[in-house]
């Protein structure tokens, strides 16, 4: 079913925070600390649709100074050099990734303390993660966050053939 649906090309991405689930995330309301978003599709009758049937789904979102996000981001999938998007899962065994308070502006997986740092493409900088956190390419429309196209590298939990499949 299409709540189950990983990101699709044109979904908008929308709060996953209770208390504001489902609104449009807005670029003013964006900084470098991590704000997480489903993204948000229409069924087939075309009412809103938001991905969270699948907790994979969950997505991260930074905003930094320009200037700041680094290689290997791929600058072309950010907005303006600023906005970012990642997905938030662990690509080690998929808990969800959180800030670091401990070693600000970069992040922390609570399960075995895989660290990430957003602002080199969210590369591994410690623990036991494989790989990457996937950039999701992301544009903007109007004050909408829109998803560009599909994760740049392979998303937890997809193996690289299905991912390369995906993005066919
Ligand atoms: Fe994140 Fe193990 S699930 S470090």
């Amino acid at each position: 079913t299409r709540d189950k649906m990983p990101p699709v090309k044109g979904d908008i991405l929308v709060h996953a925070l209770e208390t504001k689930e489902g609104q449009p995330i807005r670029p003013s309301e964006l900084s470098d600390e991590l704000v997480r978003a489903w993204p948000m599709g229409k069924d087939e009758n075309g009412n809103n649709v938001i991905r969270k049937g699948d907790p994979n789904n969950i997505l991260a979102i930074y905003r930094f100074p320009k200037g700041q996000l680094q290689e290997p981001t791929n600058m072309e999938a950010t907005v303006d050099g600023e906005i970012v998007v990642y997905s938030d899962v662990c690509t080690h065994a998929g808990c969800s990734v959180s800030d670091n308070d401990k070693r600000p502006g970069t992040m922390n997986c609570p399960c075995h303390s895989g660290q990430y740092d957003p602002k080199q493409g969210c590369k591994v900088i410690g623990g036991p993660p494989p790989r990457p956190l996937a950039q999701l390419p992301v544009r903007l429309e109007g004050e909408n966050l829109v998803v560009g196209d599909f994760f740049l590298q392979h998303p937890y939990p997809f193996s690289e053939e299905a991912w390369e499949a995906r993005k066919e």
